[in-house]
C-alpha cells in the first residue's frame, strides 16, 4: 500500500475492504466483464491466496492487452457472453464483477450464471459504483459524464446503462440467494490504496483533472458527430463542460458486496 495515504481515502471504507479481501482464500477465480483484467490486478495485490484467474469478457477489444500484460501470470482471458457461459457447474472457487454490472443487457441471467460456476462454499465479490447517496458536487458530474457515455454507446449499439443505486444492486443480487452477505460503500476504490497518484485526487478541481475529464466529453461525442442527436447531445455536452469547470469530477463512490454460495 501506499505510504503517503490522502486523509480521505485513509478514513473511507477502502481500508476495510482490504482487510476483508485479505481475509479471502481466491482458489480459482473467475472474473465476468473483465475489460483488461484492472480488478485481477487488484485481487492479485489483496486476496489471501490465490490459484488462478479467468477473466471473460463479451468483447475481445481489450482481452489482448490483458493477456500481454499478465503473460507471466496464470491468468486465462477468453472472449464470454456472460449470460451463457460454458463452464461447468461449481467450477470456480471466487467469483466477481467489477464495474461490468451496468453493462449487462440481463443482469439476473448473468447473476444467475454466476451462482451455477460457483462451488457451494465460494465467494461472489461486486465492486460497482452507484448513483445515489451522499455525493460531492464533482461525484455528482463523473456520474453525469458517465451517463453521456451510456447515452452515445447506446446510439452505437453497445449494451451500456446508467449507474445503479444502491438499492438496485442490493435487490439484484439478494434475488441470487447468497449468505452471508457483507455490504461495504467508500468513497474511494481499493484500487486507489495501490495508487501513487492518490494524493491529487484529494483535488477534484485541479487543472490537468479538468482538462482531461473535457478531453473524454469531446472524445465522447465525437463518436456520434454524424448522429440526427449530435446536437442536443453538444447541448448536453457543453452542459456538462461547465459543470466541471466549476466543482471539478471526482470517482463516484462504489459498493462492494461480499456473499457465499
Ligand atoms: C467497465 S468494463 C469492466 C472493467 C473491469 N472489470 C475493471 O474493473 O477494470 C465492463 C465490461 O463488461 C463487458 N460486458 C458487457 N456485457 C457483457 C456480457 N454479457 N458478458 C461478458 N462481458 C460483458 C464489456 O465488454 C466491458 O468490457
Amino acid at each position: 500500500m501506499i505510504d503517503d495515504m490522502p486523509d480521505g481515502l485513509s478514513e473511507s471504507a477502502a481500508i476495510d475492504v482490504r482487510k476483508k479481501l485479505g481475509t479471502i482464500s481466491g482458489g480459482d477465480v473467475l472474473d465476468v466483464g473483465t475489460e483488461d483484467g484492472g480488478f485481477i490486478t487488484v485481487l492479485m495485490k489483496t486476496l489471501k491466496k490465490y490459484n488462478s484467474f479467468t477473466g471473460i469478457d463479451i468483447s475481445e477489444d481489450e482481452l489482448e492487452k490483458g493477456r500481454e500484460q499478465f503473460k507471466d501470470d496464470p491468468v486465462n482471458f477468453i472472449a464470454m457472453n456472460a449470460e451463457t457461459m460454458t463452464f461447468q457447474d461449481n467450477q470456480f472457487d471466487t467469483v466477481c464483477a467489477s464495474y461490468s454490472i451496468h453493462h449487462l443487457e440481463n443482469i439476473d441471467i448473468v447473476l444467475a450464471e454466476v451462482y451455477r460456476v460457483l462451488k457451494p462454499g465460494g465467494n461472489f465479490i461486486l465492486q460497482e459504483m452507484y448513483s445515489d447517496g451522499e455525493q460531492t458536487a464533482a461525484q455528482h458530474v463523473d456520474r453525469d459524464v458517465h451517463h453521456l457515455d451510456v447515452k452515445v454507446d447506446s446510439l452505437l449499439g453497445i449494451p451500456h446503462f446508467e449507474t445503479l443505486t444502491r438499492q438496485e444492486l442490493r435487490d439484484s443480487v439478494n434475488k441470487v440467494g447468497l449468505s452471508d452477505v457483507e455490504v461495504f460503500e467508500s468513497s474511494w476504490s481499493v484500487k486507489c490504496l495501490f495508487c501513487d497518484d492518490a494524493q491529487d485526487c484529494e483535488n477534484p478541481m485541479r487543472a490537468d483533472n479538468i482538462d482531461f475529464v473535457t478531453k473524454q466529453i469531446e472524445d465522447t461525442l465525437t463518436r456520434v458527430h454524424t448522429h440526427l442527436s449530435y446536437d442536443e447531445l453538444r447541448e448536453e455536452a457543453e452542459s456538462l463542460k461547465e459543470r466541471v469547470k466549476a466543482e471539478g469530477s471526482a470517482a463516484a463512490s462504489v459498493m462492494y458486496l461480499f456473499g457465499k454460495k
